[in-house]
């Protein structure tokens, strides 16, 4: 089976997917389950779409494109030969598209920020997982393993870990090894990212029973029935609650109770509110690894949906929004442009922005009051030296009678 080349888009390499999933020989010996093709992953309560901020505002369309592109790619898989794919044009998720018309007709203008995780954008976010100004990755895995023991002894072990947007998974090994988990279900958009973490924790842990998820963890899922009556343990890292507003948050939250059960617990990672000097700099590093995360999403609407925007009319701006406690990015026109997506025109004068992510900041007593607004009661707290991420552990308890 042929290695995914850096160059190829991601739509190719989605096809790529699968092809491989119908390979006896697949990558890994877990199978991974996709949204919209096996009843173990069902949709009967979606988070609202219009109450998420900006990442998720995953709609009912968006939900219905994913099951119906995985069945496009899938013919196509059937077509051609996986390396034809280099040469077309990829094709346009219609929900992308949908999105980033609707988007740029409203004001202010704003685009989803999902649609940043292309293939190029999901290596340019580990790109800044890694910058020294991002002190978000680094502090909570420091944090994680200077008291994994302490968190393991209020998890308990042999609970099934699920961790929802796991990503490339970095985390993962610093809790599976100290919780003695019973079985992990790593939940991710990305079924490349899904496929090679999983091919990782595998070798890592050989004995450990692995049940992957391809799908969007904004909606309600039904975990595998490999899971049924085993206690549970929610991962949620990366202060990823942070990019929805307060509604949407919760909504998640009250998600995850139900899909985790009564008596479970959630250990979930939430950034603190600090000084503005320390934020900025955090989403506006000096060497322009997230300008460039933030740009990508208009060279990605030039290459998938037809777009003639002028990249280098825009620049990446960040600003701490004090009322809203939240860190927000924008694209801001430098002169006036037009330009045309999918053939229709738009124009945005000088100084104008698109807003494409926010990231809401929580003191210590704000996350403990968010997730108690979800029914999951707060029973441990750990933090870095300099107080600057939050981890916490909850419990999924019934909603308790008055008072
Ligand atoms: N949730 C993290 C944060 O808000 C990661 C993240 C999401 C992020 N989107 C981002 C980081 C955009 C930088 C830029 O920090």
């Amino acid at each position: 089976m042929a290695a995914v080349g850096d160059a190829r888009t991601r739509r190719a390499a989605v096809r790529e997917g699968a092809a491989t999933e119908r390979d006896a020989n697949a990558v890994t010996r877990a199978d991974i389950i996709r949204h919209g093709e096996t009843p173990a992953l069902v949709d009967p309560a979606r988070v609202d779409p219009a109450r998420v901020d900006s990442k998720p505002a995953d709609s009912a369309l968006a939900a219905s494109a994913l099951a119906d592109s995985a069945r496009v790619d899938a013919a196509l898989a059937d077509a051609a030969p996986v390396d034809s794919a280099l040469a077309d044009p990829p094709l346009a998720d219609p929900a992308f598209r949908a999105d980033v018309l609707a988007g740029l007709s409203r004001r202010p203008r704003a685009i989803p920020a999902r649609w940043f995780y292309d293939r190029r954008g999901s290596e340019l976010f580990e790109d800044i997982t890694r910058l020294p100004e991002y002190y978000l990755t680094r502090t909570e895995r420091s944090i994680l393993s200077a008291h994994a023991a302490d968190i393991a002894s209020l998890t308990g072990s042999g609970r099934a870990v699920v961790e929802f947007g796991s990503g490339s998974s970095a985390k993962t090994p610093l809790v599976l090894s100290a919780v003695a988990p019973s079985a992990y279900v790593p939940i991710d958009i990305s079924g490349e990212f899904l496929r090679d973490s999983v091919a990782e924790l595998e070798r890592q842990f050989p004995k450990l029973p692995i049940h992957p998820i391809e799908g969007d963890f904004m909606h309600r899922l039904v975990l595998p029935a490999a899971l049924a009556n085993q206690p549970r343990l929610g991962f949620f890292p990366g202060s990823t609650i942070g990019n929805m507003n307060a509604p949407a948050a919760v909504d998640l939250l009250r998600a995850m109770w139900e899909t985790l059960g009564e008596g479970s617990k959630l250990l979930i990672g939430i950034d603190r509110i600090k000084p503005v000097s320390v934020l900025i700099p955090a989403y506006d590093d000096a060497q322009g690894v997230t300008a460039e995360f933030n740009l990508n999403l208009l060279h990605r609407i030039n290459r998938e949906l037809g777009g003639t925007i002028p990249v280098s009319a825009f620049r990446h701006v960040a600003r701490w929004n004090d009322t809203e406690a939240r860190i927000e990015m924008h694209l801001e026109a430098t002169r006036d442009v037009s330009f045309s997506v999918d053939g229709r025109p738009f124009a945005i004068s000088k100084g104008k922005t698109i807003h494409t992510e926010n990231s809401y900041k929580y003191g210590p007593r704000d996350a403990r009051l968010l997730l108690r607004s979800a029914g999951w009661t707060p029973i441990g707290e750990w933090t870095d030296r300099e107080g600057l991420f939050g981890l916490i552990l909850a419990e999924a308890r019934a909603v308790p009678a008055a008072p």
